[in-house]
């Protein structure tokens, strides 16, 4: 399964930074954050240390090292992604790094304590809930005293349902289109057949709802878990912030 195929189409613009949409979602990420923080009730100490997984090409990094003037670490699995986002933070002067890895074994990735770890742009539905089990469990050990995990993810449970057959559009130039494959309820995703003229693939999509979550911060020892309905200023989406303070 190659995510490289999938974040070039069109409709994943937002998350590249070399794209127009991607650039104007860093705009708008740089302007949200404050509110969006404060909305968590998150209040960084100077110069914090911050861990992004699942970062793609680190939009939101960028920001906290921008906005925070705070020392970044992105986390994500593909490198191209993330050599974009290293390009932008060099020509910005940021203190960005960036590592290839699986954020189901965070602690093997990235030493020391962070301020604060987050799980931004939706990400989960890429990862099985075994795993982000042990992604959880991970970033409890990396977190400072009062140090924040904070997750936004929409809930994919109920806004899938009326859909989840549909054939679906995902690039103009050339098409590419994705037909349902298979529903696995064991396991907890369905699965979609992406086809072009020249290439396909089988992408899986994890199903995820704020009430998972949340269990599982709770389950894995954190005692104060907030979950909060937030709308994305950029994209408009409906989603939830799901916000764990290590004590
Ligand atoms: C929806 S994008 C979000 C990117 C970024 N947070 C943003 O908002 O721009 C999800 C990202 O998760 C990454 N990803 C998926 N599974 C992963 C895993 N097991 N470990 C690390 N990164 C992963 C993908 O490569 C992709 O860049």
């Amino acid at each position: 399964m190659s995510l490289d195929w999938l974040y070039g189409f069109d409709e994943l613009n937002a998350y590249r930074l070399d794209t127009k949409t991607g650039k104007e979602r860093l705009e708008a990420q740089v302007k949200n954050l404050p509110g969006l923080l404060n909305l968590a009730g998150i209040v960084l100490p100077k110069k914090p240390r911050i861990l992004c997984l699942m970062a793609g090409s680190c939009i939101e990094g960028i920001a906290f090292a921008k906005v925070y003037d705070a020392d970044v670490t992105c986390v994500d699995l593909q490198e191209r992604l993330l050599s974009k986002g290293l390009r932008e933070a060099k020509k910005r002067k940021l203190k960005l790094r960036v590592i290839r890895g699986d954020v189901r074994e965070p602690s093997e990735l990235v030493g020391g304590k962070f301020d604060l770890v987050t799980v931004l742009g939706q990400p989960l539905p890429h990862i099985a809930i075994f795993d982000f089990d042990q992604t959880i469990s991970g970033v409890k050990k990396l977190l400072a005293k009062n140090g924040t995990f904070l997750i936004d993810q929409s809930d994919l449970i109920f806004r899938i349902l009326p859909q989840y057959k549909d054939a679906m559009t995902h690039n103009l130039e050339p098409p590419v289109f994705s037909i349902h494959r298979n529903l696995n309820a064991r396991h907890g995703y369905f699965e979609r057949l992406y086809y072009s003229r020249t290439r396909h693939d089988s992408y899986k999509t994890y199903l995820w709802a704020p009430w998972i979550i949340e269990y599982m911060l709770k389950k894995n020892g954190f005692t104060k878990v907030e979950v909060k309905p937030y709308v994305d200023p950029y994209n408009m989406a409906q989603t939830y912030l799901h916000i764990a303070t290590n004590s």
